[in-house]
Parts: structure tokens; sequence; C-alpha cells
């Protein structure tokens, strides 16, 4: 199958699309033999013989991973301040420098964490425009009224004055709601309780884009296939 000589750079791994772009354009990668500087140039594995800064680079395996994150960790790879960080929690069949994790939990937040080494997926993921849906398990210091639920679903105001998009409520007891939501702002949940004068006690999210939790435990990752996302 043809595939545009960028996207076979990206597939490699050698660097980021955008970084790829421009190097194409430098003159870096060449194509059985002849440099090639237009990114679209169309190109196949396997036939055409491709190098970039005069390496033959072979296809990257790219890895997704479900982790159930418990509360304690800040979703990072590295940290300057020495804090517990989510890459601790990742066993070691995981290869830690090749992936990062999509999106972010808060510390204090458990629940669902993808990891991949696909860049690309990550990008579409988290992409505001791609709408994704998340979906979290809720529970609040006073309990929700039936205003409050309303409210939640047809946006709420934040002290930015920002309004958040509509979103789905699920009342489970008078403390606890199941929450989705298609926007991914810094502390979105808390804010929109916020904005509703509750307060998130705990918080868990229990589903990202069709990915569950089912038959995990906190603390477990397992790795999927790209097939297993449904995007
Ligand atoms: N919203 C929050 O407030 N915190 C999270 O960790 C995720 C969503």
């Amino acid at each position: 199958m043809k595939l545009r000589l960028e996207k076979y750079l990206v597939e490699c791994g050698v660097a980021s699309r955008r970084k790829i772009k421009k190097a194409i354009a430098e003159g870096r990668a060449t194509v059985n033999g002849l440099v090639e500087v237009n990114d679209a140039t169309e190109v196949e594995w396997g036939i055409d013989v491709i190098t970039f800064d005069g390496i033959i680079p072979q296809k990257k395996e790219l890895k997704y991973y479900i982790m159930y994150k418990v509360a304690g960790y800040i979703t990072a790879m590295e940290d300057m301040h020495n804090r517990a960080i989510v890459a601790e929690l990742l066993p070691d069949f995981v290869d830690k420098k090749s992936v990062s994790p999509v999106g972010r939990l808060d510390k204090d937040t458990e629940g669902l964490l993808l990891f991949t080494s696909d860049g690309d997926l990550s990008y579409t993921m988290t992409h505001p425009d791609k709408k994704m849906e998340k979906t979290y398990y809720v529970e609040l210091d006073r309990e929700i009224s039936e205003e409050a639920i309303s409210a939640l679903e047809s946006g709420v105001k934040f002290d930015t004055d920002y309004v958040s998009l509509p979103s789905k409520v699920e009342y489970l007891t008078p403390k606890s709601i199941h929450l989705t939501i298609t926007e991914g702002k810094y502390r979105q949940v808390k804010k929109m309780l916020k904005a509703v004068k509750n307060k998130v006690t705990y918080l868990k999210r229990v589903q990202f884009g069709n990915l569950t939790l089912d038959g995990m435990n906190p603390g477990d990752v397992r790795e999927i296939s790209r097939e297993d996302i449904h995007i």
C-alpha cells in the first residue's frame, strides 16, 4: 500500500510530523537514491528504499497501554521536583522512553489513562474538534439538585467566564454521578461542579472514547492494540 513519504517517516518514528516535513524540505530524505523534497511523494513499504539523514529507518511498532491510575501520582513521564509520577506505575514490559500519556489526570484523580508511542493518535484523541467522550465517576460533598444536573447538562460558567460545552449526567445516588464530557480543560470536572456550588470529593475516569476499565484493578496496566481504539 502506498503512503506519503512524510507518513512513512512518521511511522518509523524518526521525529515528530512537523520536524519531518521540515527535514524533507531541507533535502534530508532520499527515495531510491534521489533526494526527495516533496513530503507528499508516494512510497511503499518493502518496495522503495528510503533514507533519512543517511540512515535507512525501520518501521516502529506502535504501542498502546491502558493504565488504571491510582491517586498520588502526577501525569508526567519525568519531574524535576522529584514528585511521584505515573511513569513509576508502568511495568518493566513498557518501554518508558517511547510512550507518553494521552491527556492528563490530576494527582488525586484515579482511573483510565491511555499511554502510547503513536503521536498521531495522541494528537487526534486530545484535539478539541474530535470531541472525544470521557466519562467520570464523581463523588460529591453535597447532594446534587435537579437544577444542578440541568445546568451541568447545558453548560456552566467557570470563574474565568468560560462556559462548558453540554455534558451528560447520570444520577447514581444523592452524592454521586457519572459525568460525560467532550472537552478537557484543566480541572474541567472540578470546575464544573464548583460552578454549581458543589465540590468533588473523589474522581475516577471510567471511560475514554470506547475504552473502559473493565476487568482491571487499581494499578493495573494492560497492553491493547490500535484496533481496540475506535477512532
Ligand atoms: N477533570 C478534573 O477536574 N480532574 C481530572 O483529573 C480530570 C478531569
